[in-house]
């Protein structure tokens, strides 16, 4: 498939290749099923196969590349194949894979920053990117600010000249704080510096940060891409075939490499990604109300209520709320512990995105890297619970959740 970044238009031109011809496809539905595979061409076979290979054999030294592949760290056809499938989603240039969504996180900040740059990064951002920037970065003198990115005056004065990067993630993990996309890239814009968002919590599929001004995005297509909790893996998607080399480069020198049979199971779920993220996000609003009359229950955050302070941004930047849910249960950390042991048919587990429902504590399990006084004060409370909503009937979760509040 090819895929051409329109500089005048913002929009992508692409054709798909079948065995019978060339389509051209425009909706997400059918991207997401046929976008960066084609049949095989040596059997038809309709799946990428998984290109189990280290290495791939040159017919010359003339010739070499003439098959586009050398060696499985710097590419390889099925995680090609993903990398194209993401681009066609999110309406970019190109994308690269990785082997998680830290690597993909770590690659941005390896490709495109040295010591004495200045980055700006949201103040609830996934515990992990917290930490990779508060003790890495600083390590080799890249100076880090943690702003409120859903105040854009606390942006726009974080700006220095030596500013590289505003990252971004939105809805957040774990608060579900939202960011204003395009009010942000247009600061970035005027300040000539790079806007990276992390769209794993929405997906392509509610939420196109590059429609948004973003430079750059970023997933951990461990959760919604991946669906199935199968696979740890990460990509960037970029609109510009300069940072595509930077960030492809950083890839190759570091050996962040996503591996075929990832990247293979990873195409098999996105086929399914909008289903499953409407299913899973009209359960999540549905739960989410019945958290609200609940009254074990403090405060719920979702942006998909009314009364969630962003509600309306929501709305406007993306066409679904997802399916993570925040609350705070009544009594605590040791109530919101209670909670997690009594759930039956909740998993008290890391990782979200799945079909699997899952129920986590940020506090002491995705968040823990974060020091008690950031956290308090960014709103990840002791009692915070997180929900990530899957794909089992709604009533059943709701009939667990109540019956595990009910011995708080
Ligand atoms: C929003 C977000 N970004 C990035 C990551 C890191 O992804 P991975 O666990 O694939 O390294 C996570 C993990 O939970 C996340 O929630």
């Amino acid at each position: 498939m090819c895929t051409r970044w329109d500089e005048t238009t913002g929009s992508q031109g692409q054709t798909l290749h079948t065995l019978h011809g060339t389509i051209t496809a425009m909706g997400f539905r059918t991207k997401q099923v046929h976008g960066g595979v084609k049949p095989d061409p040596t059997t038809g076979a309709i799946l990428t196969p998984i290109y189990q290979s280290t290495t791939f054999v040159q017919e010359s030294v003339e010739n070499y590349m003439g098959k586009g592949y050398s060696y499985s760290r710097a590419g390889n056809p099925t995680v090609r194949a993903l990398e194209e499938k993401l681009t066609a989603l999110e309406g970019g240039l190109d994308a690269t894979a990785f082997s998680s969504g830290m690597a993909a996180t770590v690659a941005i900040f390896l490709g495109l920053l040295e010591a004495g740059d200045h980055v700006v990064i949201a103040d609830v951002v996934y515990g992990g990117t917290y930490r990779f920037a508060d003790q890495f970065l600083t390590k080799f003198g890249v100076d880090v600010a943690f702003v409120d990115a859903a105040s854009t005056d606390d942006v726009r004065a974080a700006i220095r000249p030596k500013t590289k990067i505003v990252f971004t993630e939105t809805p957040a993990n774990p608060t579900l704080k939202v960011t204003d996309l395009a009010a942000v890239s247009r600061i970035c814009e005027a300040a000539g510096v790079l806007h990276v968002s992390d769209n794993t919590f929405l997906t392509p599929y509610f939420q196109r940060p590059f429609e948004l001004g973003a430079d750059i995005v970023i997933h951990s297509t461990t959760k919604f891409l991946d669906g199935h909790n199968a696979t740890i893996g990460g990509a960037v998607v970029v609109k510009d075939a300069e940072l595509q080399e930077k960030i492809a480069f950083a890839r190759i020198a570091a050996g962040l490499v996503m591996s075929p049979m990832v990247a293979w199971l990873t195409l098999q779920g996105i086929k399914t990604l909008s289903v499953r993220m409407d299913s899973q996000s009209a359960s999540a609003m549905t739960i989410a109300e019945f958290l609200q009359g609940h009254h074990s229950v403090d405060y719920v955050n979702y942006p998909g209520l009314p009364d969630h302070p962003q509600h309306e941004l929501s709305k406007a930047q993306a066409s679904g709320f997802g399916a993570i849910v925040g609350f705070e249960v009544h009594g605590g950390v040791e109530a919101g512990k209670k909670l997690m042991n009594a759930v039956e048919l909740w998993s008290l587990a890391e990782n979200l995105g799945s079909v699997e429902s899952l129920i986590t504590h940020p506090v002491t399990m995705t968040h823990a890297a974060v020091p008690r006084d950031k956290r308090i004060a960014t709103g990840i409370t002791d009692g915070l619970v997180r929900l990530s909503v899957g794909l089992e009937d709604v009533e059943d979760l709701i009939h667990d959740l109540d019956s595990a509040l009910s011995r708080v």
